[in-house]
């Protein structure tokens, strides 16, 4: 059920500029001084949409891929102001994008928009980081809420290779506090048997953890060999804390 490729997403959030661009120059440099290549991983940062195309142009054949965070649910060009599509990310060099993120969902992405969205993303070849997690108030519930947002916006049938999972309880985003690895365990084992059998699936989906995620907790997550990644919000902002997590994963 586990896959051995790891996933380190950086999820830059409303964080940097033109200059910000050292900090992945920095990460680039520690992963080949650290030797981390040697592993098998890949390296992905989705930063706002104003750097996607000057990052993607600069770390062209690089190790580090860029993604967007997120993207309107209109179709085609339209009188939408201040949105950004799907096709107009990919246009500008994003090869990732992260969908239903819960700070967008908290601003009024629902099930259905998030559906929408992540059709024009497949539509544009996009690869979708698709996250769904629980809040503190939805805990004794928390596989029907999955459940639920599984089934809502994902279409019928997609493009098993184009979408990885993200499991983020909204509980622990920014906040220090991560779940228990047993609990991890059984919530990665029931998303993973889910869309398996709901989607009829071949292969189990990619799922990665995000919330909180450090170097120092990141021993905790490596113990869950269920876990296939991690989506790296506040840590990611800092070339050493990022390659720190890299770096204990593998200790
Ligand atoms: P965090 O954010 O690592 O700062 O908790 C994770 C995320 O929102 O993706």
């Amino acid at each position: 059920m586990t896959n051995k490729l790891k996933y380190f997403v950086g999820n830059w959030k409303m964080f940097g500029h033109f200059g910000s661009i050292k900090i992945i120059y920095q990460i680039q440099h520690l992963y080949k001084k650290f030797r981390l290549s040697k592993k098998k991983n890949k390296i992905i940062f989705c930063v706002p949409n104003t750097l996607i195309s000057y990052f993607s142009k600069k770390l062209k054949s690089k190790s580090i891929i860029i993604g967007a965070q997120n993207c309107t649910h209109h179709e085609n060009y339209g009188p939408f102001t201040g949105s950004v599509s799907a096709s107009m990310l990919k246009n500008v060099g994003a090869k990732y994008i992260i969908l239903g993120h819960s700070e967008n969902r908290s601003s009024g992405d629902s099930n259905y928009l998030i559906k929408k969205k992540i059709k024009l993303a497949l539509n544009e070849k996009l690869n979708i980081i698709f996250c769904i997690g629980e809040s503190k108030k939805d805990r004794k519930k928390i596989f029907a809420v999955l459940k639920k947002q599984l089934k809502g916006s994902l279409p019928k049938k997609y493009d098993f290779n184009k979408i990885i999972f993200a499991y983020e309880p909204i509980w622990s985003i920014g906040t220090g506090k991560i779940p228990k690895a047993n609990d991890l365990i059984k919530i990665f084992n029931f998303i993973k048997k889910n869309i398996k059998k709901t989607f009829k699936t071949k292969k189990y989906p990619i799922v990665l953890y995000g919330g909180s995620v450090n170097g120092k907790n990141i021993r905790i997550f490596s113990s869950v060999s269920q876990i296939d990644g991690f989506l790296i919000g506040g840590a990611s902002q800092s070339s050493k804390k990022f390659i720190d997590i890299i770096k204990n994963y593998y200790k």
